[in-house]
């Protein structure tokens, strides 16, 4: 477990821009935490470490949004408006299995929501500081890399 205290935005998307240097396709990213502790700023770090010129904005209404013109695809989703039992429906393993889709970073914002979870995975909550700044806790769970390996 790795604890990073990230003092202002661009901390949260240089987590972001690790993280996607050193992330192969197939990657599950889980973030956890309240409303606006920064988990879709991180998302744009990645999609910034991966080429993708499109702005990543939150799929809150979209619920995913996928972008493939990066060096990997990034498949971005958010779950705020769901229940678990509606994420049941979404089948999201065949974004980690890629097997319809084309293998990508898989980003999933409010992972609480998830009934179940992939194999492997890297966990990150994100809190709110005192003093308006963001901590970032991170958990490799059955991951090949660890936080060593991702330079974190
Ligand atoms: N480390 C940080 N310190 C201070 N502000 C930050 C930090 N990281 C991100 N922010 C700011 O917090 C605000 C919310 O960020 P963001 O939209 O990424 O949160 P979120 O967790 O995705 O929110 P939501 O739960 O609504 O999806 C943004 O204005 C962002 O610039
Ligand atoms: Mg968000």
């Amino acid at each position: 477990m790795t604890k990073i205290l990230l003092p202002d935005r661009q901390a949260t998307e240089q987590l972001g821009i690790t993280l996607g240097k050193n992330l192969t396709a197939s990657s599950v990213i889980l973030l956890q935490g309240d409303l606006g502790a920064g988990k879709t700023t991180l998302v744009q770090g990645i999609g910034k470490s991966l080429g993708i010129i499109d702005s990543i904005v939150s799929p809150t209404f979209t619920l995913i949004n996928e972008y493939t013109e990066g060096r990997i695809p990034l498949y971005h989703l958010d779950l705020y408006r769901l229940e678990p039992e509606e994420v049941t429906g979404l089948n999201l393993e065949s974004y980690w299995e890629g097997i319809e889709v084309i293998p990508g970073i898989v980003a999933i914002e409010w992972a609480e929501r998830m009934p179940y979870k992939p194999e492997s995975y890297l966990i990150i909550g994100l809190t709110h500081q005192p003093n308006g700044t963001r901590q970032a806790e991170i958990h490799c769970v059955n991951s090949m890399i660890d936080d060593q390996l991702l330079h974190i």
